[in-house]
């Protein structure tokens, strides 16, 4: 396990883009593997710009998303779709039809047909993550077991209190969501997790200096091959 200390949030978006790009250079048909939420969203505006100045081309690339919310449209702005819409996927050059989500509204077979489509693709390259406040990566949440594979999960009350600012209402926040499994994660070559701010402080220690167990889903990035741990300053203050 690498672990890289930025500085700032802006250090750590701009490492991240960096390895993201050096990934593509190296394999410009790579698979990658995306996430939403506010951590890689300096990641995105820095992979976008590079795109526009012709640093970077997804033009071979594909990318598959951790996951998607059940119950609400691919088409409402509150969707991860939108999010990757409008972060990412409008700024830069993937070809129509390189990028996928969980379609949130499929159910059981959407869970299969995903998983398989990500085999066929021949599992991820590159898997970003960021960290919730729970140790949750996806949405995995804490439990008692590792779940393998693409499947449908109810939402902790803290991930759903945690990603209310994101919602005018939060009584509007979906309660289950569709999420690629612990087991299809640990299928990427590489990984790169990401956290920033004085909130991940705590989570970031136990995740990958405690004890690995699926109450921290995150721990279990300690038993891979290939993990970068990108932190800012703050996410990185209570660790040795
Ligand atoms: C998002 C995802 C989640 C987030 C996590 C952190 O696709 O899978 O695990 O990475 O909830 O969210 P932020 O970055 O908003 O703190």
């Amino acid at each position: 396990m690498d672990i890289v200390k930025a500085g700032t949030y802006e250090e750590m978006s701009e490492l991240a883009a960096e390895l993201v790009e050096a990934e593509l250079r190296e394999r410009p048909q790579a698979v990658l593997g995306l996430a939403t939420g506010s951590t890689p969203e300096g990641m995105y505006a820095a992979l976008a710009r590079d795109c526009e100045s012709g640093k970077v081309s997804f033009a071979e690339a594909s990318s598959y998303n951790l996951d998607e919310y059940c119950g609400i449209p691919a088409s409402s702005p509150d969707s991860y779709h939108a999010f990757m819409e409008e972060h990412l996927f409008s700024k830069v050059n993937f070809q129509p039809g390189a990028t996928h989500l969980p379609d949130g509204n499929g159910g059981e077979a959407a869970c299969e047909s995903y998983e398989k489509s990500i085999e066929q693709a021949g599992w991820v390259d590159l898997q970003v993550l960021g960290i919730g406040n729970n140790g949750h990566i996806g949405f995995n949440e804490p439990s008692d077991h590792f779940p393998v594979a693409t499947h449908l999960v109810k939402l902790k009350q803290e991930t759903i209190d945690a990603n209310s600012r994101l919602f005018e209402d939060a009584s509007l926040v979906p309660r289950e969501a569709i999420t690629m499994g612990i087991g299809t994660i640990m299928k990427a070559r590489r990984i790169l997790i990401l956290a920033n701010g004085d909130a991940k402080a705590e989570i970031v220690k136990r995740a990958f200096f405690g004890e690995v167990t699926p109450e921290v889903p995150a721990s279990v990035l300690q038993l891979h091959r290939d993990v970068t741990v990108m932190l800012d300053a703050r996410a990185a203050a209570l660790i040795p």
